[in-house]
């Protein structure tokens, strides 16, 4: 049987966060190293550019999106990576999926629905501060999936939406031709990860800032896990560990014996949340140093980052181009 394509993207924002590791990069590092999956991993840059509009920002936050890949154990013998704007077969894709993409279908996404609600809170006028690239940003994300006949999608559940709406217009084309010209993508949501918890116990997410980013050096770890915000009860009361963020955080990084101990500790009374806060430090710690001084040595020298994605966009462009190539000829363009 041919190998199952996998194929996800981080937008570069910012330095990657826990939810971002625990929610999209891990799980689809593990399923690179499975022999049954080939992977295409990229850093989705056009896709920042609807918000990050300073250039060396962006430059600077591609390296952080690449080197988190790496540091956190993705090999480039294994998977493509690349940079989304080094593939511009991905935007005359894009050109083609906007003529089967429904206007309401748009209408109906997240993000471009979660800023006009902020518009009309604001009392400004729905449109206020949403460009095209908004918009859109299904259709550009469609492309980067269906461009690459991706089998499976591993992200967060934010993005089952979007995944979505690429099933969709795909069935759109793919009816309207007759044939199977592109493959159906499926999402692969990870349920314990699906929805990591910031520091306030909302979604952690950039764009609410409660995040606590991959790479703090230890001090600073410690002090943003002590941020986390827990409820008000007395050292002496006991504590619910099902209702609390620290908590919900260590069963992500611990063994099944050692949240059962926590949870015993909690239920007892006695414990402090600064007890907490710091079995909850020394577990992430634990996991992200290695990961960590791998990061801060491929920031040393970004040589080796350009290295990588301009193989893996040479590699991904080959592929991207002879798909371009069945679809043009199958839409009646010169070939
Ligand atoms: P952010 O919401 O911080 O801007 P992104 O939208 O760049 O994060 O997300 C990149 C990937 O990480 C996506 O696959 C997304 O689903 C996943 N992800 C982001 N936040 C979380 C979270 N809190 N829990 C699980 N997965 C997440
Ligand atoms: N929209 C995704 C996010 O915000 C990033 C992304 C862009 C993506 N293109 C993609 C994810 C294709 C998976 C597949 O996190």
């Amino acid at each position: 049987m041919s190998k199952q394509i996998v194929l996800t993207g981080i937008k570069p924002t910012g330095v990657p966060h826990l939810g971002n590791f625990l929610g999209a990069i891990k799980p689809a590092i593990e399923l690179a190293n499975m022999p049954e999956y080939e992977a295409r991993y990229f850093i989705a840059d056009y896709h920042s550019l609807n918000s990050i509009r300073d250039p060396e920002v962006l430059k600077e936050y591609t390296y952080e999106v690449a080197a988190s890949w790496l540091a956190c154990g993705l090999d480039p013998s294994k998977a493509l990576i690349y940079r989304q704007s080094d593939i511009p077969e991905t935007f005359e894709l894009t050109t083609i999926l906007m003529a089967f993409t429904a206007k309401g279908l748009m209408n109906r996404a997240h993000a471009y629905k979660a800023q006009v609600d902020v518009n009309n809170e604001k009392k400004n006028p729905p449109d206020h501060g949403i460009n095209m690239g908004l918009y859109t940003y299904p259709v550009l994300m469609a492309a980067d999936i269906l461009l690459f006949d991706s089998n499976l999608v591993p992200v967060g559940r934010d993005q089952k939406q979007h995944i979505e709406m690429a099933q969709d217009i795909a069935e759109a084309i793919n009816h309207n031709y007759g044939k199977p010209l592109l493959t159906i993508p499926e999402p692969r949501i990870n349920e314990e990860t699906e929805t990591v918890t910031g520091l306030d116990g909302r979604k952690m997410s950039k764009s609410y800032g409660n995040t606590i980013t991959l790479f703090l050096p230890e001090k600073k770890l410690k002090k943003t896990i002590n941020k986390i915000v827990t409820n008000s009860q007395a050292l002496e009361e006991p504590k619910d560990p099902e209702t609390c963020s620290v908590f919900a955080l260590y069963k992500l990084f611990a063994t099944k014996e050692e949240q059962d101990k926590l949870a015993t500790v909690y239920r007892a009374g006695g414990m402090g949340w600064g007890f907490a806060k710091n079995e909850l430090f020394e577990k992430i710690n634990e996991v992200l140093t290695p990961i960590r001084t791998r990061y801060e040595e491929l920031m040393a020298d970004k040589s080796v980052i350009d290295n990588i994605l301009l193989e893996g966009s040479a590699k991904a462009r080959i592929l991207a181009a002879e798909k371009i190539k069945v679809l043009r000829n199958a839409m009646g363009f010169r070939v």
